[in-house]
């Protein structure tokens, strides 16, 4: 793997490994060298807090050179394309890209201007794919649930437009896991072959094993498209009432960030079963394994 760009870069022994050396990273049994001489860009075009510093956290960790490049205060405000800038960074040194971006497969357009010893990771591109959340949300489950293909997942919400959740549908796939329930309004539903889709929440929740919340992307549609929040969080929302439907062990996973008492309501966010902040502290190690991974490939 050059890049990690969408979940099809992966594969089930890249995955494997990635997984021990986060697993290594979490039980603090990997000695760390100083290597100033791998240099990360974290380069982020849409807002982010979890994604960038924690790319910032594990790139320091690993003693690697970080530069944080701010588009509002960088020469793209005076007519540089993102492909000099790109050209130019490798100049300096930088072979670490890490990027978000508002425009979906925008990475097709500029990873041909890299070098071959230059790597490129997505973090985010528009609705389209955030791999590493998807890294970061199956090493959780795993953590619960060794055997994925044995257990009901509930993706709740905003499905159409999240990247996180069309990455992780991509990587439960990969991994053969086949009972995904799709739940939300209509229109946010995408109609994804092989998954059972529930308009009716109640019905959707009923004896899942985990269920994966996600934030309305607002951002990402009309003003018209927005649906009343108060409405949206009585029929969509999880309240205790709503995850005592669930399977009794079951657990809650939210990508963050968390719109509180929308999507969930807020005693649950801190609930024993809720895994939001394991979710937010697994992202250093995961994402320290993977700078790894593109410098030390096998
Ligand atoms: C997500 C994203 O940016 O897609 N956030 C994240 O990286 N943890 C989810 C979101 O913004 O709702």
């Amino acid at each position: 793997m050059q890049h990690l760009l969408s979940i099809d870069d992966l594969n089930p022994t890249i995955l494997k490994q990635l997984f021990v050396e986060t697993q290594k990273i979490l039980n603090d049994a990997t000695p760390i060298r100083e290597s100033k001489h791998h240099v990360v860009a974290t380069m982020f075009f849409e807002p982010s807090t979890r994604t960038k510093l924690s790319f910032s956290l594990a790139a320091q960790k690993l003693g690697f050179s970080l530069l944080d490049f701010d588009q509002q205060k960088s020469s793209a405000i005076k007519g540089e394309s993102l492909i000099d800038t790109l050209q130019n960074l490798q100049a300096m040194g930088v072979n670490l890209f890490v990027m978000r971006h508002p425009k979906q497969m925008i990475f097709d357009e500029i990873h041909t201007a890299l070098k071959p010893t230059s790597h490129l990771i997505n973090a985010g591109d528009g609705t389209n794919q955030h791999p590493t959340q998807a890294l970061i949300d199956v090493f959780t489950l795993q953590q619960h649930y060794p055997d994925l293909t044995q257990i009901k997942i509930a993706i709740v919400g905003d499905i159409k437009h999240s990247r996180v959740a069309h990455s992780n549908i991509a990587l439960l796939k990969m991994l053969g896991v086949e009972q995904i329930r799709l739940i939300g309004p209509a229109d946010f539903l995408n109609t994804i072959e092989g998954f059972e889709c529930f308009e009716d929440f109640d019905q959707g929740i009923k004896d899942v094993d985990a269920i994966m919340l996600l934030r309305i992307q607002k951002e990402r549609m009309s003003q018209a498209q927005i649906p009343n929040l108060a409405t949206y969080a009585e029929q969509y929302g999880l309240s205790p009432d709503k995850f005592a439907l669930a399977n009794k062990n079951a657990i809650i996973l939210h990508p963050g960030p968390v719109n509180r008492n929308v999507e969930i309501s807020t005693d649950l966010i801190e609930h024993p079963r809720s895994q939001i902040l394991k979710q937010t502290q697994h992202g250093v190690a995961i994402r320290m394994a993977l700078l790894q991974y593109f410098v030390k490939p096998v």
